[in-house]
């Protein structure tokens, strides 16, 4: 029988600058956005943990703060909340960060790119195969989104990139990849290319904010100098490893929001809003009155 490999790495890279969400952005990391009541690293940390990580490792920018902040615990919260007889925000409180998870904070010295946030992450991940965490795809499915992943990962014993279908016309917003024929929702990279023009994407593939790698990428991120946009750029790297092993394209089930613009930002939103327990039923009445003025 094969043992089933846990990864108990993730990777959160939020060093970016989020610049299309300026001025919300100035201070504080995009994946502090809340969609509802919850930021989104939140979300992230919460995919992470249910795939069977444990230890959480944020690459982070010029406004760090926040996001340690957020998974620290805050007594004096805690305090002011228990005088207030608000024990069950208390305990929301609590369950953030469940005592069995670590957080490594890693500074990224300057916004040089996807790739070089990765890179930042090798002391704190060793040998071993990690998940890489994109905040700003929020990814809703009945398994989450990592944890589909991680059973590929047990078939494949290599690199999976989740991927999506994405319009021909959006192929110069992701990076997109060429898969070997075949049936089913798993197949090996053939190509990997950063942003193409649609009349040069070798397919309507993209990855999107889910990785698992093998710690072989950091010997090619080392390496390769800046890509696309003069940032180092982790799809190089995935490019150059895969011609040391191979590297697998994983169709994972789920619905996408791509948060790190403001009109997928405002879907999550108010279709998380919609699934509120308690929202849920007074927003749809407010979202139907609403439809009727516009
Ligand atoms: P994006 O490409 O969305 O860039 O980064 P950005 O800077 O965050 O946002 P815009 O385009 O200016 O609005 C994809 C992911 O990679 C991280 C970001 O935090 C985000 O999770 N990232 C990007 C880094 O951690 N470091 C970098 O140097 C670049």
């Amino acid at each position: 029988m094969r043992m089933k490999a846990t990864i108990r790495t993730a990777v959160f890279p939020v060093a970016g600058r989020g610049t299309r969400f300026l001025p919300a952005t100035k201070a504080s990391p995009k994946e502090m956005l809340p969609v509802v009541d919850k930021p989104l690293i939140q979300y992230a940390v919460e995919e992470a943990l249910a795939a069977g990580a444990r230890r959480l490792v944020f690459i982070t920018g010029a406004s760090k703060r926040a996001i340690e902040d957020h998974f620290d615990s805050d007594q004096e919260l805690e305090k002011l909340l228990v005088s207030q007889g608000k024990n069950e925000l208390v305990r929301q409180l609590r369950s953030v960060l469940p005592s069995y998870a670590s957080c490594i904070y890693i500074r990224q010295p300057a916004p040089l790119g996807l790739g070089h946030a990765v890179l930042c992450a090798a002391p704190a991940v060793g040998f071993e195969p990690f998940f890489v965490h994109l905040a700003d795809d929020l990814i809703e499915g009945e398994q989450p989104c990592l944890a589909q992943m991680a059973e590929v990962y047990a078939e494949v014993h290599a690199s999976v990139l989740g991927v999506e279908q994405v319009p021909k016309k959006e192929t110069d917003k992701y990076g997109i990849v060429a898969v070997e024929r075949g049936s089913g929702p798993v197949r090996r990279l053939r190509s990997i290319v950063e942003k193409p023009k649609p009349a040069a994407a070798p397919s309507n593939l993209a990855v999107v904010g889910r990785y698992i790698l093998t710690a072989r990428i950091f010997e090619h991120l080392e390496r390769i100098g800046r890509g696309a946009g003069g940032e180092i750029q982790l799809t190089d790297g995935i490019a150059r490893l895969m011609q040391d092993e191979p590297v697998y394209a994983y169709r994972f089930e789920g619905k996408r929001y791509d948060c790190g613009n403001k009109l997928g930002y405002l879907q999550a939103t108010v279709e998380h809003a919609l699934a509120h327990p308690e929202l849920g039923a007074p927003f749809a009445a407010y979202l139907r009155r609403l439809s009727r003025d516009i």
